[in-house]
């Protein structure tokens, strides 16, 4: 069941990031973990954009539901939030959703966090989440920007290391900007696997160390090499993507191609475009099939494949869960001419 949100206020975090302060529904409120992220349904120009958003916001701390929007370049809906939404708008909102979370009953006693741009933001969730259910766990916050002006939450992330002063450490990495070398706590650069090693060599035991990592694929990769450079398992290690990454090598054996859909009793004839996943092909033929993360990890655009051949493409966590004629059309591309699909809603 959907959740209508009033806009109570609008903060300018940065020259191109807003956060969006929702008041709870007055009966039933919205219960969420820190991390998960929040799904809006935006109509622009009369088409329906979906749109998933991590809470930047901590249940038990803040009162209002909050999301934290960054500009995406030629982005529709990042634009639209940033130009367009008022306080006192209503928008249309999905159930909470989301697996990128801190289970406190883990025996952490340091939590490394690496993010870069707008992937702090379920980070600093989970961060003001973990620092104030637990007394002992050391937080140390990793967070690459071009500079101290474009750093999202700035000033949240010094007050929380004046609360909590012993365990929570803070290095900010600036890539346009001259740092004063004898600073240990910004450093010049991006985060690479030469820098995170550097930081990971205070660690301590690997059983008693975790890491969220939210950023682009580069700064997973950096930070995932190191971690198995240094400890020879990925164990502890979760990450959230904000975009679904296709490797052009995996289309050799895609073509264009007709499919048929089945959804909420109609059939549908689908041109699939070599490149587009089925769901941007019927999105873009205005059939609005439910769809949330569009990265392969909600399940909510599942279909079932009744005849035909495809293949889901980007997905970086596996989907034991799906069975062999399930299918996520976010990141799914026919392999053959006759592909039919029901969707399952
Ligand atoms: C689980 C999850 C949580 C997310 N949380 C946040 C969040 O807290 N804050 C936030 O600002 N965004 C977040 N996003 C990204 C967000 O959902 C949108 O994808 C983003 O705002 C772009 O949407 P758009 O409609 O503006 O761009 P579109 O019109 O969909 O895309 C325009 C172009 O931008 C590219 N693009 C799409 N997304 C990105 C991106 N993130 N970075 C760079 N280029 C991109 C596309 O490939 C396309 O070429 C999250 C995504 C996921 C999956
Ligand atoms: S939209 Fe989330 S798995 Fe496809």
């Amino acid at each position: 069941m959907n959740y209508t949100l009033k806009v109570a206020e609008i903060r300018q975090e940065t020259e191109d990031t807003v956060t969006l302060c929702f008041r709870q529904p007055g009966l039933k409120k919205i219960k969420y973990e820190a991390g998960q992220y929040l799904t809006i349904i935006l109509r622009i120009n009369g088409r329906r954009y979906i749109r998933p958003y991590s809470f930047s916001s901590c249940p038990g701390i803040e009162s209002f539901l909050e999301i934290t929007i960054k500009r995406v370049e030629n982005g529709l809906v990042s634009n639209h939030i940033n130009d367009m939404v008022k306080v006192g708008d209503v928008i249309e909102v999905m159930p909470p959703m989301g697996d990128f979370v801190y289970d406190k009953e883990q025996p952490f006693e340091d939590i490394y966090f690496w993010g870069v741009g707008s992937g702090i933001t379920p980070l600093i969730s989970i961060i003001k989440y973990v620092l104030s259910v637990t007394v002992t766990v050391n937080v140390h916050l990793n967070y690459g920007n071009k500079n101290h002006e474009s750093t999202i939450f700035k000033e949240q992330i010094e007050q929380l290391k004046s609360k909590y002063p012993d365990r929570f450490t803070v290095r900010h990495f600036h890539t346009k900007l001259f740092i004063d070398e004898t600073n240990p706590h910004l450093i010049q650069g991006r985060i690479d696997q030469a820098k995170a090693l550097q930081i990971l060599d205070e660690s301590l035991d690997e059983k008693k160390c975790a890491h969220y990592i939210c950023g682009p694929t580069g700064l997973k990769d950096s930070v995932k090499s190191a971690i198995l450079y240094k400890f020879g398992s990925l164990e502890n290690v979760f990450s959230e993507d904000f975009e679904l990454v296709k490797d052009p090598k995996d289309f050799i054996d895609v073509h264009t191609q007709k499919v048929q859909l089945n959804f909420d009793g109609k059939p549908y004839q689908l041109e699939v475009v070599k490149g587009k996943s089925i769901l941007e092909a019927a999105l873009n033929a205005d059939i609005e099939l439910p769809y949330s993360c569009q990265t392969g990890n909600c399940s909510t655009c599942k279909g079932k494949l009744i005849s035909g051949n495809a293949k889901m493409i980007g997905l970086n966590k596996k989907r034991d869960d799906l069975a062999s004629d399930e299918f996520l059309l976010c990141c799914s591309h026919p392999l053959t001419e006759n592909v039919h699909i029901e969707i399952l809603s």
